[in-house]
């Protein structure tokens, strides 16, 4: 293998180093970027006097006659030449002869991978926030569906108070609108352009930063050349949103696998969602919400991978560096390929709306509200809690559920009970009186409704 940049070397590189160094095989999917900052670079060396205009036009024929042959998958990137760069500047070179050479007057492989990472990424931050709002309207659509049904709501994975499953959905809507928020916040950092910086330094050649950055739609450009060639955070920042985005979506998952088993009967999740079993005739298994979960151990590892990949890297450049392409683009993918699948997974649940509200007559959930009962009749908080804690001993010794009971019972507790305890006891009714701004009464989940729809 002839050696690049071979002029101050003797010896070939040994063979294995190629295996190790080379990044092709993975960054060849930045061409289409690389290519683009390459056309802006050129178009200025030329503007500026720095090549002939002449040369800067046949370097942006050359490039789209190469981008060309790359979407139509008629290039063929080549391990040897190390990275995605050096294979089209020297396609590059091939097709064009010496106005090639002259593309990478006054920048650096350190420049443009940064700058081409900056670019790719901002793309996929428009696809992720494109994916976020269809998750979010899947759940709006799926809460107002269901806007009646009432399940109970849980802590510790216990019967808590009764809530809106239409709540309970607006939950992951108000997860979800975080994540936007914060790839959108992302992006106005990822769009500053390193371009310029060359190798650390800056370059001496009368270059126009301003113009590149206004041609490839950056809003800034870098104010430091050694941090612009050689900070990651942006990338450790995306790996950090995709992570809070993949967890959101595991809870989601968890209670989707946890909601189809016959313990709880509360859904089932539609036959284009769900796998059957080699064995086992029976089984319709929620592997799409398993993979979700299982899929978002493997974006925190990428996280985790690049926060570790930069910890020990002293200013500037440092050729760790090109171990953070594979685990970013896993990220992205992955969180890509999870929120695309989930949001349609989500018309297709059906809900057992029955198994839901059967589900509220366990686990006591009325024993707030008979406390809120007494604190209405003038008892303290604290009395109130201790005495319906009682009235829950009595019911579990004696098999009983709390809206059971008569009067008579209820007054053998605390005689300020009176018969208008019964109707303070309805789900229903338990429900409608959570009706402050964010509570799950009805009024307020069709104004949240109403919000959400408008968000979108
Ligand atoms: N493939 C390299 C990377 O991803 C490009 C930059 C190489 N720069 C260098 N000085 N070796 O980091």
């Amino acid at each position: 293998m002839a050696k690049q940049w071979g002029g101050r070397f003797e010896a070939q590189t040994d063979a294995l180093v190629e295996a190790l160094g080379q990044s092709v095989s993975y960054d060849a999917r930045l061409a289409p970027w690389d290519i683009r900052a390459s056309i802006a670079h050129a178009r200025m060396l030329g503007q500026e006097g720095i090549i002939t205009r002449a040369d800067s036009r046949k370097i942006v024929a050359g490039l789209t006659a190469i981008a060309k042959d790359i979407d139509a998958g008629r290039f063929t990137f080549d391990p040897s030449l190390e990275d995605v760069h050096t294979n089209i500047e020297s396609a590059l070179v091939t097709r064009i002869g010496d106005a090639g050479k002259r593309l990478h007057t006054g920048r650096s492989r350190n420049d443009q991978v940064a700058t081409d990472v900056r670019l790719w990424m901002r793309d996929q931050i428009d696809t992720i926030l494109k994916l976020l709002k269809a998750i979010q309207a899947a759940f709006v659509d799926f809460a107002e569906a269901h806007v009646e049904v009432i399940l109970p709501g849980c802590t510790h994975l216990q019967h808590a108070q009764p809530v809106l499953l239409a709540h309970h959905m607006l939950a992951y809507f108000e997860m979800f609108a975080r994540d936007r928020d914060r790839f959108t916040q992302l992006r106005a950092r990822v769009n500053v352009m390193p371009l310029g910086s060359a190798a650390l330094a800056g370059t001496p050649y009368p270059i126009n930063r301003e113009w590149v950055a206004k041609e490839l739609g950056f809003e800034r450009i870098s104010a430091n050349s050694m941090d612009a060639v050689s900070d990651r955070d942006f990338v450790i920042e995306f790996c950090a949103a995709a992570s809070l985005t993949m967890m959101h979506l595991s809870r989601f998952s968890e209670e989707l696998i946890l909601w189809s088993t016959p313990e709880y009967h509360f859904i089932e999740i539609g036959d284009s969602y769900t796998t059957g079993s080699s064995i086992m005739p029976q089984k319709k298994n929620p592997d799409v919400a398993e993979l979700v979960r299982g899929k978002t151990g493997r974006v925190y590892g990428d996280l985790t991978a690049l926060l570790t990949l930069m910890k020990g890297l002293p200013l500037t450049y440092n050729r760790d560096l090109q171990e953070d392409k594979e685990a970013l683009f896993d990220a992205s993918d992955t969180v890509q390929l999870c929120l695309a699948v989930v949001t349609r997974m989500i018309p297709s649940i059906h809900i057992h709306a029955h198994a839901m509200e059967s589900a509220t007559r366990e686990g006591y959930l009325e024993a707030t509200d008979v406390a809120d009962y007494l604190v209405g009749k003038g008892m303290p908080f604290r009395e109130a809690h201790s005495v319906v804690g009682r009235i829950v001993l009595y019911c579990s010794r004696n098999g009983r559920r709390i809206p059971e009971l008569s009067v008579k019972e209820f007054r053998s507790f605390a005689a300020c009970f009176d018969a208008d305890i019964v109707d303070a006891l309805s789900v229903e009714s338990i429900v409608r009186r959570r009706d402050n701004p964010g509570g799950t009464s009805p009024r307020r989940v069709r104004e949240a409704l109403r919000k959400a729809r408008k968000s979108l």
